[in-house]
């Protein structure tokens, strides 16, 4: 179930850090530190090693963090069979669900089960999807996610073509609507994704493998408040 507050309509940058570059072994120190350094949204990236070449976490690591932070969370569900798991993930706590377009004949079944269980929805695109392949849920989702690298891994390089996506995308959405980026998203990266249109960025390596993460989100958010006013 959503958050009380958690506001997916309004314009305006989010920092989402991503879990999966932070130390499993001290999470609580790791999240106090972001949540200490300004992040509006906790990104969760799930896989199933099987939609991507890698696995990572699963509802009862999401469910104990649950306990632990306040942020809301933006759960990324790199799975071929989303549907099999929607619910295990709201009932852990999930505030927004994303899953791929490329998994499933059937977006608007995904996002109705998504907002049956009170979450926002959000769809996501990897780099050699079409842009055009969004047309027939995009009316209904509160958010679409271009990758800026190809899922599976932390820590790749940006793809620079997906500025052009990231501008093709926002001039396909609503105000109301968000336009979240991930992979290789850094200070050099934000003001120019930010620019492209993108109001929510993911950062795992940027912000949990530097020295203080606290810090790096607030440097990130320069960044990328610079794009916006260039
Ligand atoms: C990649 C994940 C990302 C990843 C980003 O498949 O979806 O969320 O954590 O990591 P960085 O910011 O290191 O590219
Ligand atoms: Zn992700």
């Amino acid at each position: 179930m959503a958050r009380p507050g958690f506001d997916i309509t309004t314009p305006g940058l989010r920092i989402a850090p991503s879990l999966l570059a932070a130390d499993f072994a001290a999470l609580r120190p790791q999240l106090d530190a972001v949540v200490a350094g300004g992040a509006d949204w906790l990104h969760l990236d799930v896989m199933d090693g099987h939609f991507v070449p890698n696995l990572s976490i699963g509802p009862p690591v999401i469910q104990a963090v649950r306990r632990v932070c306040d942020l809301p969370f933006d759960v990324h569900l790199m799975l071929t069979d989303p549907m099999k798991y929607v619910d295990a993930f709201l009932n852990a706590g999930a505030d927004s669900i994303t899953f791929h377009i490329e998994v499933t004949d059937e977006p608007h079944a995904v996002v109705e089960t998504i907002r049956a269980g009170g979450a926002h929805a959000s769809v996501c695109l990897n780099p050699g999807t079409p842009p055009a392949a969004l047309e027939p849920v995009i009316e209904t989702v509160n958010m679409v996610l271009v990758m800026s690298v190809w899922p599976g891994f932390g820590g790749q390089e940006f793809m620079p073509e997906s500025i052009d996506r990231l501008a093709a995308v926002r001039a396909m959405l609503r105000p109301d609507q968000r336009l979240e980026v991930d992979g290789g998203i850094d200070t050099d990266t934000a003001p120019r994704v930010r620019r492209a249109g993108a109001d929510v960025l993911v950062a795992g390596s940027a912000i949990f493998r530097a020295p203080d993460p606290a810090d790096a989100v607030q440097r990130l958010r320069a960044a990328a408040e610079r794009g916006a006013a260039d």
